[in-house]
């Protein structure tokens, strides 16, 4: 076998090995069925334990109340820019949205396609290197949307914002879903694409309170109902299956890491050694605003782009792979989401110090 190397990647992103080793010996045959985990019915008894397994073990891990429905869903985080708001908005009604980066400029443009979006807050004025301390809200807005983790400027809401009473506050967690604990009774709505923190691409999280559910427009198109999935259990058609399958093996991995509060603690200790690095480097600095800065994806800049280059190509030889910036931030993003090893933080933080050192005269 190849040997791995280091993958930095924004999602999809690395796994931990043993999920990995565990999904190979499955493929072929899950459990002792002798029928691997890709030829599966969904509808049969093992594909079934797999299903609920998953779904219990987000209610556990995340603490989720009854009055919540865990959905398995399909088309991403981006399809559910365009469910929630033809959920929960009609024509004529407003919905906030924290405007702090190009997810979140996503999802008001698929909301606009349907009702009024007011912007509460937005740091486009700074290239959305920060979070916005402050929000102006509308009169009554049917529910307040937010980023939490933004991917691409590596920034993160500290805690969740501050809204208005009894609105339902409504979470895109992509980038950071179950990287810490949180407060489920805080939210309606949180969503998720699982292949950053949670597995595989091709399944979408969704905890969403059961009252946001039955509220939904009945002339909907079926699928883009919330009551359609989840009043099947997310098996009124085919699943996902295998990404489920993975998505449970991550949970799995995750609980006996010691849970949310615990990889809460490798996550920060592997962000805090790599922004301590950024901050003392005469070479390298950090975009991100301090007490904004995401601990799930670390941007950096040398402010040269050719010896941005140069590091990166460097990078690539010495096995460290995926460090490239997204193209409007420019530089370096290390994700380090819940599976990416500390060794790999290491790895980097040596390399990020010898590529300094042989550029001492640039700095
Ligand atoms: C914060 C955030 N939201 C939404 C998306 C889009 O997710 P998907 O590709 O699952 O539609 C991404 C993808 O990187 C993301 O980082």
């Amino acid at each position: 076998m190849t040997q791995r190397i280091f993958n930095f990647s924004a999602g999809p992103a690395c796994l931990p090995e043993s999920v990995l080793r565990e999904a190979q010996e499955n493929l072929l045959s899950l459990g002792n069925t002798g029928i691997g985990i890709l030829e599966h019915s969904h509808r049969g008894k093992a594909y079934m334990a797999v299903h609920e397994e998953a779904v219990a073990l987000i209610r556990e891990l995340g603490q989720v109340p009854a009055d919540y429905d865990i959905l398995f869903l399909t088309g991403g985080a981006s399809l559910q820019f365009s469910m929630i708001p033809l959920n929960l908005l009609a024509p004529g009604e407003t919905a906030d949205y924290l405007v702090t980066g190009m997810w979140s400029q996503k999802a008001v443009a698929e909301a606009r396609r349907v009702g009024t979006v007011h912007e509460a807050c937005s740091s486009a004025d700074r290239n959305f290197s920060y979070i916005p301390a402050q929000c102006q809200f509308s009169a009554r807005p049917k529910y307040v949307h937010f980023t939490s983790n933004n991917t691409i400027f590596g920034t993160q809401f500290p805690a969740e914002p501050a809204i208005p009473a009894s609105i339902p506050l409504v979470c895109d967690a992509s980038s950071d879903i179950f990287s810490r604990p949180l407060d489920v009774s805080r939210y309606g709505i949180i969503y998720a694409g699982a292949q950053k923190n949670l597995g595989p691409s091709g399944v979408t999280v969704l905890i969403i309170r059961k009252d946001l559910v039955a509220q939904g427009p009945r002339d909907l198109a079926t699928m883009l109902q919330y009551r359609t999935h989840a009043d099947e259990n997310s098996l009124y058609n085919t699943p996902p299956t295998f990404g489920i399958y993975v998505l449970g093996l991550m949970l799995k991995w995750l609980k006996a890491q010691g849970g949310l509060a615990a990889i809460a603690r490798q996550n920060e200790a592997k962000a805090g050694k790599l922004y301590q690095f950024l901050d003392q480097s005469r070479l390298f600095r950090a975009t991100a605003e301090k007490g904004s800065r995401s601990l799930m994806n670390v941007t950096f800049v040398t402010g040269q782009p050719a010896l941005d280059d140069a590091f990166l190509k460097r990078a690539t030889r010495e096995g460290l792979d995926g460090l490239k910036g997204h193209r409007s931030v420019g530089g370096m993003r290390a994700s380090i989401y819940n599976a990416f090893p500390a060794a790999g933080v290491d790895a980097l933080i040596a390399l990020l110090s010898d590529f300094e050192q042989s550029h001492a005269s640039a700095a």
